[in-house]
C-alpha cells in the first residue's frame, strides 16, 4: 500500500467475530436447525464450521446472504480435537454448550497464542461449582457431570469474556439457579443472552455485571441476527481520523463505542451519530490522546493498537495503558519499523507522535496488530507490505476491497 490518501465514503459492518462464533457454539444447546444471520465471511467461522461438523451438526455457509445454518442433532460427539482449537482459541466456547447437551466435553487446551497466556482458570471453577469435574489431562480440559449441572452462586475475580460466557451456556439448562457476579457486559454477551432468551432460557441482569439464569429443561432452535461488530467499526473511525478522512459507518452502535469515539473527538475528530451508524470527519493532524483498556464498558484492548498507530503519527505524546493481554505491545516492535516513537514498560505504552512515518515491510502477529499496521501503512511515506495478512483475515470480511472503495492505495497480493 501506498501511504497518504484520506480514506473517505461508506462502509457496513457485518456481524461482530466475537459474538456469532459463541453464538455457533450456542447453537448447539438446541436440537434442530438454528440461523444466523449477518454472520462475518472469515476465517474464524470457517474453523468454528468445521469444529461443529466434526461434533456431528450439519453447516450450511451461505456467504453471499451472510447466513449460516447449523443443524443439530439429537446425539453430539463431546471431543474438540487440538488441530482446530490450535487455530483459534474461541473454539473453547464449545465447553459448556457440550457439557451441558452431552454431559461430557473434552477441549483440547489452546495454549499460549501471539497476544499472550490467556487463563481458563475462572471457566473450570465455575463449572467445579455448578457440580461437574474437571482434570487436565494429556492437553484436554476433561468436564463431565453425573447427570444435570446444578446451579450455583459464581463469583469472577475478573469480568471474563470467555468465563461468563462459559458459564452462561452452561447454565441455562442446568437445575436450579445459576448467578454471576461480576460477569463481563460486553455488547456480545448481551448478544448471546438475547438469542438464548429467544431459545427459551430464562436469563435475569442482562448487560449487567450480575447475571442470574434459572434452568430449563429443554431450548429450541431460532434465528438470530449478529450484533454488529464494534470493533470493526472502531477500526473505521481510528482510520478516518488518521487518514484525515470523512467516513460514514454503517451498521455500527455509537454507544457501543462511547469511549473510543470520545477519544477521537479529544484527539480532534468531528464524530456524528446517524440512525444506523456514526460519521467520524478529520481535518487536522490529530492530537496524542491517552487511553486505558478495561473491559467493556471501558476502552477495548481490541482497539488498542489501532490507537497506538494513531498516536505514533499525532501531534504530542500519550500514555497507553494494557490491562487485558500482557503481549499486546509486540507490534510495537513492527511499527517501529515504519519509524514511529514508542517505549514500552510492562502494561505502560509511551508513544511520541511524529509528524511522518516512513513506508517498510512489516509481519502482522495478530487480527488487531495487523489492522493497526494497516492503518499506519496508509499514512506512511512510499510503499509498505505488511506480511501475514491470513491473521486479519481472521477477524476483518473484505478488509482490502473496503478499503480501496474508500480510496486507499492498497491491493493484495496473491500467494
Ligand atoms: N483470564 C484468566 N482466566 C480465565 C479467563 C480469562 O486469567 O479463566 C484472563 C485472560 O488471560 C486475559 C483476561 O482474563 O488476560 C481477559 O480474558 P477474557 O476471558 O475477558 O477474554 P477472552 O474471552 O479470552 C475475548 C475476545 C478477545 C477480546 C477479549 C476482551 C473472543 C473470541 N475473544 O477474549 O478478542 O480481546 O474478550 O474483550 O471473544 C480479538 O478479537 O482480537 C480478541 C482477542
Amino acid at each position: 500500500m501506498v501511504g497518504g490518501t484520506p480514506l473517505s465514503g461508506e462502509v457496513t459492518v457485518t456481524g461482530a467475530k466475537n459474538s456469532v462464533l459463541k453464538l455457533m457454539a450456542a447453537s448447539m444447546l438446541a436440537v434442530g436447525t438454528t440461523t444466523l444471520r449477518a454472520v462475518p465471511d472469515i476465517l474464524d467461522v470457517e474453523i468454528m464450521a468445521e469444529l461443529l461438523r466434526r461434533l456431528g451438526c450439519t453447516v450450511d455457509h451461505r456467504h453471499r446472504a451472510g447466513t449460516v445454518d447449523i443443524t443439530v442433532p439429537e446425539d453430539l460427539e463431546h471431543r474438540a480435537d487440538y488441530d482446530l482449537v490450535r487455530r483459534m482459541r474461541a473454539s473453547i466456547c464449545v465447553l459448556g454448550p457440550l457439557l451441558a447437551r452431552c454431559g461430557a466435553a473434552d477441549v483440547a487446551l489452546p495454549g499460549g497464542d501471539n497476544i499472550g497466556s490467556r487463563g481458563l482458570d475462572m471457566h473450570i471453577d465455575g463449572l467445579q461449582r455448578m457440580g461437574a469435574d474437571v482434570v487436565n489431562e494429556h492437553g484436554y480440559l476433561l468436564a463431565a457431570s453425573a447427570g444435570r449441572l446444578q446451579g450455583a452462586s459464581i463469583w469472577l475475580d475478573f469480568p471474563s469474556v470467555g468465563a461468563t460466557e462459559t458459564i452462561l451456556m452452561a447454565a441455562v439448562t442446568a437445575s436450579g439457579t445459576t448467578v454471576i457476579d461480576n460477569a463481563a457486559r460486553e455488547p456480545e454477551i448481551v448478544d448471546i443472552c438475547t438469542m438464548l432468551t429467544a431459545m427459551g432460557a430464562i436469563i435475569d441482569g442482562i448487560g449487567t455485571s450480575t447475571i442470574t439464569i434459572d434452568g430449563v429443561d429443554d431450548l429450541v432452535a431460532v434465528e438470530h441476527t449478529t450484533v454488529g461488530d464494534r470493533i470493526v467499526a472502531g477500526t473505521w473511525a481510528i482510520a478516518a481520523a488518521m487518514t484525515q478522512g470523512d467516513i460514514i459507518v454503517r451498521r455500527a452502535n455509537a454507544e457501543h463505542l462511547t469511549i473510543a469515539l470520545d477519544k477521537l473527538q479529544t484527539a480532534g475528530a468531528i464524530v456524528t451519530c446517524l440512525d444506523d451508524g456514526f460519521r467520524v470527519q478529520m481535518d487536522r493532524r490529530p492530537r496524542a490522546v491517552d487511553i486505558v483498556t478495561l473491559p467493556y464498558p471501558g476502552f477495548p484492548t481490541d482497539l488498542q493498537p489501532q490507537f497506538i498507530a494513531l498516536n505514533a503519527i499525532s501531534e504530542g505524546a500519550a500514555l497507553v495503558t494494557e490491562n487485558l493481554f500482557e503481549a499486546r505491545f509486540r507490534f510495537v516492535q513492527e511499527l517501529a519499523r515504519l519509524g514511529a516513537n514508542v517505549r514500552t514498560d510492562g502494561h505502560h505504552a509511551l508513544v511520541r507522535g511524529r509528524s511522518t512515518l516512513s513506508a517498510a515491510p512489516v509481519e502482522a502477529t495478530d487480527i488487531r496488530a495487523g489492522a493497526g499496521l494497516v492503518l499506519a501503512g496508509l499514512v506512511a511515506e512510499g510503499t509498505t507490505t505488511v506480511y501475514g495478512v491470513s491473521h486479519i483475515d481472521r477477524g476483518y470480511a473484505g478488509f482490502i476491497p473496503a478499503l480501496q472503495s474508500l480510496g486507499a492505495d492498497i491491493t493484495r497480493a496473491e500467494g
